[in-house]
């Protein structure tokens, strides 16, 4: 049954696909900002991004308005990091640990932009 296989194997492929791109659009989970910033520190988030997300020698500013990213691009970085940072698997960080996590990055007050730089001159 050449056919039945072929027909199998395209439609576990289909499936696959489906649930590839219903992930992605997945919409932002609803996270606690208070539980994130306990975790945030108790997974050590703050010894390279530092305590108020705006990074560090040892990481790059996270979770910093207008900058903030999405939670797709936060989720990915955590789990398959890029480059230096270590993985953080969901026996380490659950999923709604991170969503807690993610939650509390958008809570950062963001960087000192120019015009805030020039308030403080001017006082
Ligand atoms: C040992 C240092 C270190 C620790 C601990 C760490 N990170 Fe990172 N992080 C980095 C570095 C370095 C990068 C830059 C990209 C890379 O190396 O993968 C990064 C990148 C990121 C980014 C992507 C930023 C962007 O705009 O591209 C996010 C989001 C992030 N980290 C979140 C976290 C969270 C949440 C935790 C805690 C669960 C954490 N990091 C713990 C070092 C660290």
């Amino acid at each position: 049954m050449k056919t039945g296989k072929l027909k199998t194997a395209k439609l576990a492929f289909l499936v696959s696909l489906a649930l590839t791109v219903a992930a992605q659009a997945q919409e932002t989970p609803k996270g606690d900002a208070k539980n994130g910033e306990m975790l945030f520190k108790r997974n050590g988030c703050y010894q390279c991004h530092g305590t108020q997300g705006a990074g560090a020698s040892t990481g790059p500013a996270i979770g910093q308005k207008p900058t903030a990213i999405p939670w797709v691009v936060f989720s990915n970085e955590v789990r398959n990091p890029v480059d230096q940072m270590p993985p953080y698997s969901s026996k380490v960080v659950s999923d709604q640990e991170l969503a807690d996590i993610f939650a509390y990055t958008l809570t950062f007050p963001g960087p000192v932009t120019k015009a805030d730089a020039k308030g403080l001159l001017d006082r």
